[in-house]
């Protein structure tokens, strides 16, 4: 990964450069970095806010020989992928089901995996990453002081950006390596190890509902597994999370 890294002072998102660039062919490996994005974008509609200089902003462009529908995989690895590099930088990084990366129960990190795809086969895939590594208090909109954090600011130490983006690019492509040649149940198990989700009370809201109940699994797919307190297992597979304190 980032054999061929293309490097922007500013783009509106790197998830939407790297888009075109794989539309006119761009090849599997090959990333996006931007300083700064001025429409950073995050899930479910939202901004990811992307001040120039202090933080990694990038896209991979990846084209796995995958049925579309499991292309949402591909997010889990990425997950994985962080965690383990923000945890070789002495964190405890854990995951929030689907793909968010926290340290000290803050948001450090999120991924956001685009798809081009025919109903048989994947053309390719966008996964966009978005790393805060040396945001201070005050680079962060007043709406998210009490719920994002930076590396910089769970180590006290500044992190240099190009080493951290060499030693995700090299996690990612290793667990990328592995998920292809042994499929999910690695990156799965791997994933469950490293979350602080399951076993949690939990409050989910979907496009369709608001459920509360206790996470207790991730199934083969990736999709949340929550028990209700009327005792039935609900599945699913998109939406917020947010972890109820007992
Ligand atoms: C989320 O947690 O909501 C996902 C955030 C994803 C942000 C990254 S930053 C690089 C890439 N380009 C974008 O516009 N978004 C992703």
């Amino acid at each position: 990964l980032g054999r061929t890294v293309h490097h922007h002072e500013s783009v509106g998102s790197t998830n939407e450069q790297a888009f075109r660039l794989a539309q006119d062919g761009a090849e599997h490996g090959e990333v996006v970095v931007a300083e700064q994005q001025t429409a950073g974008k995050g899930r479910r509609g939202r901004a990811w806010v992307s001040p120039p200089g202090l933080n990694l902003y990038f896209s991979a462009i990846l084209r796995p020989e995958l049925p579309p529908q499991r292309a949402p995989e591909l997010t889990l690895v990425a997950a994985v992928a962080l965690a383990e590099t923000l945890r070789d930088w002495g964190t405890e990084a854990a995951i929030k089901w689907p793909n968010d990366v926290h340290l000290d129960g803050r948001k450090v990190a999120g991924i956001l995996t685009e798809l081009s795809a025919e109903p048989e086969r994947v053309h390719f895939v966008i996964v966009g990453v978005g790393v805060n590594l040396n945001s201070q208090a005050e680079h962060f909109p007043e709406e998210l002081r009490d719920t994002a954090t930076s590396l910089a600011l769970a180590t006290g130490k500044p992190v240099p950006r190009a080493r951290f983006a060499a030693a995700l690019w090299t996690r990612m492509e290793e667990w990328l390596d592995r998920y292809l040649e042994e499929g999910f149940d690695p990156v799965r198990a791997r994933w469950k190890a490293l979350s602080s989700t399951l076993g949690q009370d939990v409050l989910v809201r979907t496009d369709r509902q608001e459920l509360r109940g206790r996470a207790e699994d991730i199934d083969p797919s990736g999709a949340l597994l929550v028990r209700t307190e009327e005792g039935s297992l609900e599945r699913v597979l998109a939406g917020d999370v947010e972890q109820l304190r007992p």
